[in-house]
Parts: structure tokens; C-alpha cells; sequence
């Protein structure tokens, strides 16, 4: 596979935060986080900490000159306590010391006295005594309340999905780096750049322009720097700002661990009701959602959770109420599928409780209600491209669902201690942010001189390969080899006002930009063309392999002459692009609309066996039927 990081990885060779080669006086900043989960802070004194030998600094709240605010959706999080600490692991105080062990060690010192205060972690308890982070919503279509009493069957229950730690393999960390003029440039291991530019600058009261973030690439994030990654690169510029010395911020596993928010954990009622074949003709679900002490993007969680209430299928009449609760965990995050799994995991529990109380196949069912186009999903956003029944009957045919089914059975009558289960798993997902303003991008594609091609977006990689699909949409527009395309670091100062990447729309909004880009190029490459080779404007002009060809037939003129005979005569060779999502809108008063510029869907099958003995189990395979269009990179998807 050609994924120009491949190497670099194997030999050790790429660089992470924390293998960035720090100049001299570089300090190490260790930070100081709450040993309780909920308490009103007594006393602070962090005199012993900053009189240990090699600490240079002892940062608290005090130290902050801005706004002392990191929340991007609610203001709502501190970035170092004030009065009151809401979670374990919550910062304090930033240590920074010549060393990260001395920075370490120093903490130790620091006396915190406090009064303890009532900690809630269970979200229905929450919800009880009115700790919410936001007022309900909810999302209907149709009327179930006038639909139960046409159900032959209505089933409750509740269901709980647990929380879950990303362990990306870089753990969290920002290297600040003061430059002239009080300006500070941040290298961060964020998803979103702009994000971590924003806050700094609030936090540190100065204008965007004061602050540049730098991300070279990420060891994995999957969600858990969308939002998360900001606090430490604000922490490591205030400690540059404050000292006028780079200052690195690399959390440990365990600290890591302890002080940033999970994927969220959901409780959830829900109410089914179905025809005697098995059609579902209401359903109603109530997710209580697990936030943690502040907001972070848990009201987008809960937002795309509403979305994908129904997953794959199609219901006539559903009412879904999301709830997000305030407790004292730390802040839950972004994690793959964005609150989406939570949503699915309740219907599919609600269809496989209808299955065993109606003595029907839950995979029966399943099918029976799959959606298909000329359809509209609860939100008002009519279905064009459905692929949940191809998904189906193709995950059927290619894993031939009869002989799994069958080896099951014949397993499960010779065993009594070990079960095999089978069950199927439809997905459907929104492709797009749902929050419709992030859905751009941009890029800024450099032609140098020697035919050689810098690629500049808000995408950054993070071991998903977009930097190799970018240079694959570049490299087929320019029709040339690969090699001579770079991605570069994705910087604030090069391209601007980015969007996370995240919401499974990396490539597909920052590619869009960069062909926008290379296009305009190619546009004015080919009037340079049309000069020297002294052609009709009409002509047919294509480049294959680097060679120029007029009306198919090839001609002496090449990609790197081409190039030298541009820039000598004065033709730009750079563009920037901006890209936009057309047509997604959606109104949150009457929560309608078409927010998703498409949708992608799979079907996976999946068998455990069960040791009825210990009530473990395993997970023997899963196997996925999977739509992803026309893939820009085969072998990466
Ligand atoms: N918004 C922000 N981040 C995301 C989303 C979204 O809709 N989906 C997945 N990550
Ligand atoms: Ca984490």
C-alpha cells in the first residue's frame, strides 16, 4: 500500500508530539488534578510545589489573563478549577518544571483542602434532581400515542450501553513555542486545529492571529482529540505565555486516562409496537445520556443520537426524547459513530426483545422493516441511495447466513456448557456534521517550480489515510506520478477557520477543496499550453503520465517544463479553494430537514460463543458487508 507514512512508522522514523525535537530551555509542564469527584475547594497551597528545586512555575487560575473557558457548544468548562472541582482528574495547577519527572515530583507538594460535596454518577439520578446540561429534546414524526392501540404487540424495556476509553496510541499532549512579538506557536495532537487556535486565544486574551497551530499527524484519536485535545494545548501556551519559554505537555497513560472523557455511556426506555408479521409500526425510546461534568460536544452526541433512533429501518410513528444529564465523570467526548451506536444499540435490543416474546427470528424482523428509497427518515430527509436491503441480502449470500445459522444449531445441541449465538447488525449513518455550519473546507495546492506539488487543507491525518487519498485526488487531476505530491502539516496559519476532522468527512469535504484547487491550476496551466505549443484555444489538451496531449496525440511538452515555462512567464502557480456541502440544512425548531448529504450502510453478522457456565463470552467473528461508494483509496477503506 503506498501510504507515504508506511516506512516512517515501521523505522520509527515519524514524529509524534513528543519526538519533536525541543530547543534549548524548553520546560515540561505536569498538571494537577483533583483527587475528588465533587467538592467546594477550601484552600489551595501550592508553595512547597513552587519552591522545589527545578520548578520554575506553579500556574492556577489566577495566572489566567482571559476568559478561564474552554466549552465550545456551552461555556461550561474551566480550564484550571476556581471554586469548586466536579470530576477526578480535573485540572488544578500546572507544574512546570526544567524537567517532567522534577514537574512531576513537585506536584506531590501541593496542598488541596476540601469540602466534600454530593457526586452523582448515574444519569437517571441526574435527571431526578434536574442536573442537566441542556433542557430535553425531541425529535418526532407521526403519532405513536395514537398508534398503540393498532399494534397486535407493544413491548418495553430498558436498555444500558457502557462508556469506553479511546486509547489512541499517542496520548494527549501540546508543545507551545513562543515566537516574536508575544506570538505562540503550538505544535498539538488535536483533530481540530482551529479549535485549539480559538480557545488559546481567549484563554490568553489575544487576537486568533497571535496564536498557530501546527498538527504534523496524530497516533490515533478516534474522537477523543476532536474537542479533548484543546485543554492541554491551552494549558502548555499559558505556561509559554506566562514564562516566554516553550513549554511541552505530554499526559501520561494514566493521567490521560484519568482526566479525559469517555465515549458516553446511555440509559434508555423504550416502547415498541408491532403488527402480528412483525412490521414496526411505533416506537418511542428516552435516552438518558451520560455527560460528565460539563457540556463538551455531548448536546452533538445527543443530537445525532436523535438522528439515528430508527438505524436502518423504516417506522411510520416514533418519538424520541434525548436527555442530557450532568454528572460528576469527567466530560464525555467524541467516539467513533458520535452517539449514533448508542441510538442503534436500543432499537436493535427493543427488536430482539419483540423477537423473543413473539417467538419470530429477530433477523426476520430486521429485514422485514429495512428501508429502502422513494422513503423519508423521521427527521424529513427523503432516502435516495438506500443500500440497507443490498447490504442485507448481500452480507446473506457472501457469509452464506443458512450455514452459520446451521453449524450454530448443530453446535448448540451438542454442547450444554457452551452456546453459539448469531445475530445481525444493520447500520445506517449520516454522512455530515449535523451541526450544518462545519461542513466546510479548504485547501492550498503550491505548484513549485520544479514541477514538485505541497498540499495545504484542514484534514489531518491520524493513521485514517487521508493525506494518501488527498495526494491520490491531486495526483489524478495533475495526471502525475504521486511522488512528486506532499501533504503538508495542517497549520492555522496556512488554511484558516477549519472544521474537525471528524464525522466521517475528512476526505470528503477537504477533498472536494483540494480538486477545486487543482483544477484552477490546470485551468491556467492549459492557457500556457495553448501559448507555447502555439494550438487553437479549442483544442483538446490532456496530460497523461506527465506528458502533454493535444487532440490525443502526444506532443514534446512535459509536466516539469511545463511548469518552468508558467512560472517564467509569470502564471500563478498556487491556488487556495474553499469548499462547501450543497444542498444540507436543517431547522432545529421544527427539527426537519435534509442534514446529511447522504448516508452510508452495512450489515455485519456476528457470532459469540457463551460459556452458560461463567456467563462470558467470545466473540468468534464479525462479518461486514459495507457500502462506501466509489472508494478514493481501495485498499486504505
Ligand atoms: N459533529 C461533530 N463531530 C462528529 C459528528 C458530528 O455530527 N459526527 C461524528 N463526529
Ligand atoms: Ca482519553
Amino acid at each position: 500500500m503506498k501510504n507515504v507514512d508506511v516506512e516512517k512508522h515501521v523505522r520509527g522514523d515519524s514524529l509524534f508530539i513528543d519526538d519533536i525535537r525541543t530547543p534549548e530551555g524548553t520546560l515540561h509542564a505536569y498538571v494537577y488534578s483533583s483527587p475528588v469527584a465533587h467538592a467546594k475547594i477550601k484552600n489551595l497551597d501550592i508553595t512547597g510545589a513552587k519552591e522545589y528545586t527545578g520548578v520554575v512555575d506553579v500556574l492556577t487560575v489566577n495566572d489566567i489573563p482571559g476568559e478561564n473557558e474552554v466549552g465550545v457548544i456551552i461555556q461550561d468548562e474551566m480550564l484550571l478549577a476556581e471554586d469548586v472541582v466536579d470530576f477526578i482528574g480535573q485540572s488544578i495547577a500546572l507544574v512546570i518544571a526544567e524537567t517532567k519527572e522534577t514537574a512531576k515530583r513537585a506536584a506531590k507538594k501541593i496542598k488541596f483542602e476540601y469540602e466534600d460535596l454530593e457526586v452523582i454518577t448515574d444519569p437517571r439520578e441526574a435527571f431526578k434532581k434536574g442536573s442537566l446540561i441542556q433542557p430535553a429534546k425531541i425529535f418526532s414524526s407521526g403519532d405513536v400515542d395514537a398508534e398503540w392501540e393498532r399494534c397486535d404487540h407493544v413491548f418495553t424495556g430498558r436498555v444500558d450501553s457502557g462508556g469506553q476509553e479511546h486509547i489512541y496510541l499517542e496520548t494527549q499532549g501540546a508543545f507551545a513555542v513562543p515566537c516574536e512579538g508575544g506570538k505562540i506557536k503550538i505544535y498539538s495532537s488535536t483533530q481540530s486545529p482551529t479549535s485549539v487556535q480559538r480557545v488559546t486565544a481567549k484563554i490568553l486574551d489575544l487576537p486568533m492571529h497571535q496564536i498557530e497551530v501546527d498538527v504534523l499527524r496524530l497516533g490515533g484519536a478516534f474522537g477523543g482529540k476532536e474537542d479533548q485535545a484543546t485543554h492541554w494545548a491551552a494549558l502548555a501556551a499559558l505556561g509559554t505565555h506566562k514564562l516566554n519559554r516553550p513549554v511541552k505537555l505530554v499526559l501520561s497513560r494514566m493521567d490521560d486516562i484519568k482526566m479525559t472523557g469517555k465515549r458516553h455511556p446511555y440509559s434508555s426506555d423504550f416502547k415498541i409496537g408491532l403488527s402480528n408479521e412483525g412490521k414496526i409500526l411505533a416506537y418511542e425510546v428516552t435516552f438518558y445520556q451520560n455527560a460528565g461534568a460539563s457540556a463538551d460536544l455531548s448536546p452533538a452526541i445527543l443530537e445525532r443520537t436523535l438522528f439515528h433512533v430508527t438505524n436502518s429501518y423504516s417506522i411510520p410513528n416514533v418519538k424520541a426524547t434525548g436527555i442530557s444529564c450532568r454528572t460528576n465523570l469527567p466530560p464525555n467526548t467524541a467516539f467513533r459513530g458520535f452517539g449514533g451506536p448508542q441510538a442503534m444499540f436500543v432499537i436493535e435490543s427493543a427488536i430482539y426483545e419483540a423477537a423473543s416474546k413473539m417467538e419470530m427470528s429477530a433477523d426476520k424482523i430486521q429485514k422485514m422493516n429495512l428501508i429502502d428509497n422513494g422513503e423519508k427518515f423521521y427527521y424529513g430527509q427523503s432516502i435516495e441511495n438506500a443500500q440497507a436491503i443490498n447490504s442485507w441480502n448481500r452480507a446473506e449470500s457472501k457469509y452464506e447466513l443458512g450455514k452459520i445459522n446451521n453449524d450454530a444449531d448443530q453446535f448448540n445441541k451438542l454442547n450444554d456448557r457452551y452456546k453459539k449465538g448469531v445475530s445481525l447488525m444493520p447500520i445506517c449513518f449520516g454522512i455530515s456534521f449535523t451541526s450544518s455550519f462545519l461542513n466546510q473546507a479548504s485547501a492550498l495546492v503550491h505548484v513549485y517550480s520544479d514541477g514538485s506539488v505541497g498540499i495545504s487543507t484542514a484534514a489531518v491525518e491520524m493513521g485514517q489515510g487521508v493525506n494518501a487519498k488527498l495526494r491520490e485526488i491531486s495526483a489524478k487531476i495533475f495526471a502525475i506520478n504521486i511522488e512528486k505530491i506532499k501533504t503538508e502539516t495542517t497549520n492555522t496559519t496556512r488554511v484558516a477557520n477549519t472544521s474537525a476532522t471528524a464525522a466521517s468527512s475528512g476526505a470528503d469535504l477537504n477533498g472536494n477543496a483540494v480538486i477545486l484547487a487543482c483544477e484552477n491550476i490546470l485551468a491556467r496551466l492549459k492557457s500556457v499550453i495553448i501559448d507555447k505549443l502555439n494550438i487553437p484555444e479549442s483544442s483538446e489538451i490532456e496530460i497523461i503520465d506527465e506528458r502533454i496531449f493535444v487532440d490525443k496525440k502526444p506532443t514534446k511538452l512535459y509536466w516539469n517544463e511545463l511548469i518552468q515555462s508558467a512560472y517564467f512567464n509569470r502564471i500563478s502557480l498556487t491556488s487556495q479553494a474553499y469548499y462547501s456541502t450543497p444542498d444540507i440544512h436543517f431547522d432545529r425548531e421544527k427539527n426537519q430537514g435534509h442534514p446529511f448529504a447522504y448516508h452510508v450502510f452495512g450489515t455485519a453478522i456476528i457470532t459469540v460463543t457463551l460459556d452458560c457456565l461463567l456467563g462470558i463470552y467470545e466473540t468468534d467473528s464479525v462479518k461486514i458487508v459495507h457500502d462506501f461508494g466509489n472508494s478514493l483509496q481501495p485498499k486504505i477503506d
